[in-house]
């Protein structure tokens, strides 16, 4: 079977460099090596989060230019917004159908929002968040994906996605099969400036696609302890050496991991990773400037990639559709 890759980034916020090495990068390395690929800004799923219309479309353009600035290849990958195919709203439906109320409890995106009491108290937890894992797998069976490059916080999607897929199968003939989750290696987490995970909820990030200044201010916040400069430091645990290893090969790594223990200052140390990152972003900036000034040609390609999935989506829907009963009267 053909391999076909296939992901999906919810449109909310600034990129930044943890959705750069987390979902970026290997996403398009993985496409690299694959015959088919398909990236498409999840625009639906970002109705969950929020309701400001500004920030739905700009997070949209945002994350566009950020996959288009880090080297997605648009001849060789599909690239399209889920709202233009709407054919996966129409399978997100069906598969509600037969998707049991009992699997969306387990679901852990909307526990967590639960336990950590982030509700809006006036709203409650919404159908949208609750149900999200059946718009994502509709998302992937439209297209039959065989691979998908997720982060670990959505492996429990996959297996849903699969446990949709099985049951879908098994009432109505063999249709799906059942995709895979690609997950990171372990102990790729990348830190935000506090350590935490870098999320945007977090408030701790580093954007992907600000300037030189805004880089380096960025790296200045990171938090450090408060050992002196010539103080020897450990590299394990450090906020500043998580980064660096996400940038770095194993040689550098083990140089870096000398002048901490030679006591190289927090100034120093930053100021490495800042040259570290700036050399790898550099060439990411200068594509985003050109298509930041050019938004037609991104709105154009986008809109080209919709013409090129549609009908693949269409013909999977008109084939569900007939399976379920809802065709035409004959
Ligand atoms: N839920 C994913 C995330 O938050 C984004 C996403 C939506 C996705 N649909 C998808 C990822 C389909 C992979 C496949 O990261």
């Amino acid at each position: 079977m053909t391999k076909r890759i296939l992901t999906g980034i919810t449109t909310t916020g600034t990129p930044h460099i943890g959705n750069y090495l987390g979902a970026i990068k290997p996403s398009l390395e993985l496409a690299r090596a694959s015959e088919e690929s398909f990236f498409f800004l999840a625009d639906y799923h970002a109705l969950i989060k929020t309701q400001d219309r500004e920030k739905v479309r700009s997070s949209v353009t945002e994350v566009a230019l950020a996959w288009l600035s880090s080297g997605l290849d648009t001849d060789k990958s599909h690239f399209y917004r889920q709202s233009d195919v709407k054919e996966i709203t129409e399978l997100n439906w069906i598969l509600s159908c037969i998707t049991s109320k009992g699997l969306m409890n387990r679901a852990h995106a909307y526990k967590s929002v639960i336990s950590e009491n982030t509700i809006d108290p006036d709203k409650g937890v919404s159908m949208g968040l609750f149900s999200y894992p059946v718009l994502m797998a509709s998302d992937i069976l439209i297209f039959n994906s065989t691979h998908v490059p997720v982060g670990h916080d959505q492996i429990q999607h996959l297996e849903m996605t699969r446990d949709i897929a099985v049951r879908f199968n098994h009432i109505f003939g063999k249709v799906f099969n059942l995709p895979e989750a690609v997950v990171q290696k372990k102990g790729t987490t990348v830190p935000g400036l506090d350590g935490r995970k870098m999320s945007k909820s977090y408030n701790n990030i580093i954007p992907l696609l600000s300037d030189e200044k805004t880089l380096k201010k960025s790296i200045a916040k990171i938090v450090t302890n408060s050992l002196e400069p010539g103080e020897p430091k450990d590299s394990t645990d450090c906020n500043v050496f998580k980064l660096y290893e996400n940038f770095s090969t194993e040689k550098d790594q083990i140089s870096f991991k000398k002048e901490y223990a030679d006591g190289i200052s927090w100034g120093e140390a930053k100021k490495k990773l800042f040259l570290l990152i700036n050399a790898e972003l550099e060439p990411v900036r200068d594509k985003y400037y050109e298509l930041e000034s050019n938004k037609k040609f991104v709105n154009d390609l986008l809109e080209f990639g919709a013409q090129k999935v549609k009908p693949i989506a269409a013909e999977m829907l008109e084939r569900i559709r007939e399976l379920v009963g809802i065709s035409r009267i004959s």
